[in-house]
């Protein structure tokens, strides 16, 4: 069908979309009146469900009193939510600037790396995504960055963490480019969509060392793994890292409301306190985002969906293990909520919607990431139509 509309990053003709009726948790019901259970999160942003009533509560009561964006006033919950979101990051002593999406955060980060360091060049990973914004998808190193002829001398492709001497290179690079001229290195925690990638301990701790050597700014992107996504609140938890600046979107807001966020340590916000922050949004820190957020951390920090998620985190890396040993499958990747599976060949994400399942399938990977707010019993039965749908298309 021809639609009257875009659809994001695909060719245009004979597209079909689902034609979704209503959600509920993590179902959705077609027009005609098929069930599909969402093993993806959407794109990742659905942490919650679909239409999860807290955050849906906490979104009204905001319609019912400041509705409206207004960047240089405070109103009620912004200044509460916000200390509250810092406690939740173990970062009080930092600063949050609050964003639409995950790619304005990365934006953000990125113009904020190079006033504060007085630096142009931004080191990235070979295999990542940060965003579709000209900044963001100039230091994301996929397919998707080509066909727009992004700014290529703004960034420097940084090996993947289990490349032979990924540090050693890392270093060469810099050197040979001249570290006067590298402002940040931006790296999402845990690689989301390209594949769940994670670099080890010591990878960790060669980057920072290799940032406080030449004066070089850490950025992390938590877009993905931001909000209990890999089995801790935020991915720098799983290696005690020390960034500089993080970011944060999707997970956020549950999806329910375009929102985004950017942490920067004291050093920068202490800058910002005698220097023009010449960074700005209409809709900044709008006051729906906030009360999504707020509605996100009372989810967050209640403890029987902590309890949930810890079992959940269990059967999922109980019936990850079942893929691994399929004959299709090469390799599995995962941790919390978040897991690829590398398959012998690509199986469109059609025959996983005609068995119920939506999920993200590109090449020859699926990637789940599993609204966290399912019951165990849901999980296994959607872990399942996903094994069965793998079997009939091997
Ligand atoms: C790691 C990462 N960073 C940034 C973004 C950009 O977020 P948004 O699409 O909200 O702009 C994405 C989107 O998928 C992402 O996966």
């Amino acid at each position: 069908m021809d639609y009257p509309f875009y659809v994001t990053w695909s060719k245009q003709k004979d597209l079909e979309l689902i034609d979704i009726k209503s959600v509920s948790g993590a179902i959705i019901t077609t027009k005609d009146g098929k069930d599909i259970f969402d093993m993806s999160s959407i794109s990742y942003q659905a942490h919650f469900g679909h239409n999860h009533p807290i955050i849906i509560k906490n979104i009204i009561e905001q319609l019912n009193t400041v509705p409206m964006s207004s960047p240089k006033a405070n109103f009620p919950n912004k200044i509460e939510t916000t200390l509250k979101l810092l406690n939740y990051m173990k970062k009080e002593d930092g600063k949050i600037f609050y964003t639409t999406s995950g790619a304005e955060s990365v934006e953000n980060a990125l113009k904020i790396a190079r006033d504060i360091t007085k630096k142009k060049i931004i080191l990235a990973r070979q295999n990542s995504y940060h965003g579709a914004t000209l900044g963001a998808l100039t230091v994301t190193g996929d397919w998707r960055n080509p066909a727009h002829q992004t700014p290529q001398d703004w960034v420097l492709r940084i090996p993947e963490p289990d490349f032979p001497k990924a540090l050693e290179l890392t270093r060469e690079i810099i050197l040979k480019n001249n570290p006067d001229k590298i402002a940040a290195i931006i790296i999402e925690t845990i690689t989301g969509g390209n594949g769940v990638y994670f670099g080890s301990d010591d990878w960790w701790k060669g980057i920072r060392s290799i940032c406080n050597e030449f004066n070089i700014l850490l950025i992390l992107d938590e877009v993905v793994c931001g909000f209990e996504r890999t089995g801790k609140p935020f991915g720098y938890m799983h290696h005690s890292l020390d960034p500089d600046i993080v970011c944060l979107a999707k997970g956020i807001s549950g999806g329910m409301i375009p929102f985004g966020a950017v942490w920067t340590s004291k050093k920068i916000s202490e800058y910002y306190s005698k220097n023009i922050l010449c960074c700005g949004l209409t809709n900044y820190a709008h006051p729906l985002g906030i009360a999504a957020l707020k509605g996100v951390l009372e989810i967050v920090n209640n403890l029987d969906f902590k309890e949930n998620l810890n079992q959940l985190e269990l059967i999922f890396r109980e019936e990850l293990s079942k893929f691994k040993s399929h004959r299709s499958v090469l390799e599995v990747r995962s941790i919390g909520l978040l897991a690829a599976i590398d398959l012998d060949k690509t199986i469109d994400a059609k025959y996983f919607i005609k068995n119920g399942i939506y999920l993200i399938s590109q090449n020859n990977r699926i990637i789940l990431a599993p609204p966290l707010i399912l019951n165990v019993e849901q999980l296994k039965l959607a872990m399942n139509k996903i094994f069965k749908t793998i079997e009939d298309n091997s």
